[in-house]
């Protein structure tokens, strides 16, 4: 948050909580606000693990923020196990609030502080993993709202200065702890799709497919072990 805020706290920070898909998200440590397009992909990765025969699965929501995402998905899919991991402190403790909130606790929803995979226990996998990761381009800071430069956590936001940086470390790793026919659910931003297509060319995932938001952008890939 900037020292001294030009614009107005949003309106989701004074409320304290938001709805997604159902749950209520409290921000009162002001983790990023949860957005339309997150429960847009949200929406479709449960319906996809359901269909697929994976409702019972190992899940985890890396980037977890709030938690929104894999709050959700435990939520949807009741015998799932989901596994949350940020690198940020005030986020692990947002994630954990909002377990409560949510009646969620023991095996079935694990929070790790993390770097990435850093304290992911070695030798976990998973049927899934869902990712919205920080991926504005620092380069084009400029067209990013003031509430949101004034409000919402930087670490949050910016992936570097093409906003590619963490995406490509997340990348590199997520193979090695996907289970058989695991999907990586990841969100980015619209004209990032030409370089993931590149750096997966370099990967030796199976097979992705890009998918569009709810508004007609290019908002997030589902790839396949
Ligand atoms: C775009 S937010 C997503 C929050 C939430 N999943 C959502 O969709 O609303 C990205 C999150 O990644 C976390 N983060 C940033 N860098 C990280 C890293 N290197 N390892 C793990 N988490 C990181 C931030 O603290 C932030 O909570």
């Amino acid at each position: 948050m900037a020292e001294s805020p030009q614009s107005e706290i949003p309106a989701e920070y004074k409320n304290g909580a938001v709805e997604f898909l159902g749950c209520k998200i409290d921000l009162s440590l002001r983790p990023l606000i949860p957005r339309p397009e997150t429960e847009f992909w949200t929406r479709h990765a449960i319906a996809d693990l359901a269909r697929r025969g994976r409702s019972a699965g190992r899940v985890l929501d890396l980037f977890a923020g709030s938690g929104c995402v894999g709050i959700a998905t435990a939520k949807n899919l009741p015998a799932a196990a989901v596994d949350f991991g940020d690198i940020d402190a005030a986020a692990v403790e947002q994630i954990k609030i909002n377990l409560k909130i949510n009646r969620l606790s023991g095996e079935r929803a694990r929070v790790f502080q993390t770097d990435i995979f850093e304290n992911i226990p070695p030798g976990e996998s998973y049927d899934a993993i869902l990712a919205n990761p920080p991926y504005v381009a620092a380069e084009r800071i400029r067209e990013v709202q003031r509430s949101v430069l004034d409000w919402e956590p930087r670490r949050a936001l910016f992936g570097g200065a093409d906003g590619l940086g963490i995406i490509e470390k997340f990348l590199r790793r997520a193979d090695d702890f996907l289970r058989p026919g695991g999907i990586i659910y990841m969100e980015f931003d619209t004209f990032q799709k030409i370089s993931i297509i590149k750096m997966l060319k370099g990967l030796s995932y199976g097979s992705f497919e890009f998918h569009k938001d709810q508004f007609q952008k290019w908002r997030f890939i589902r790839i396949k072990k």
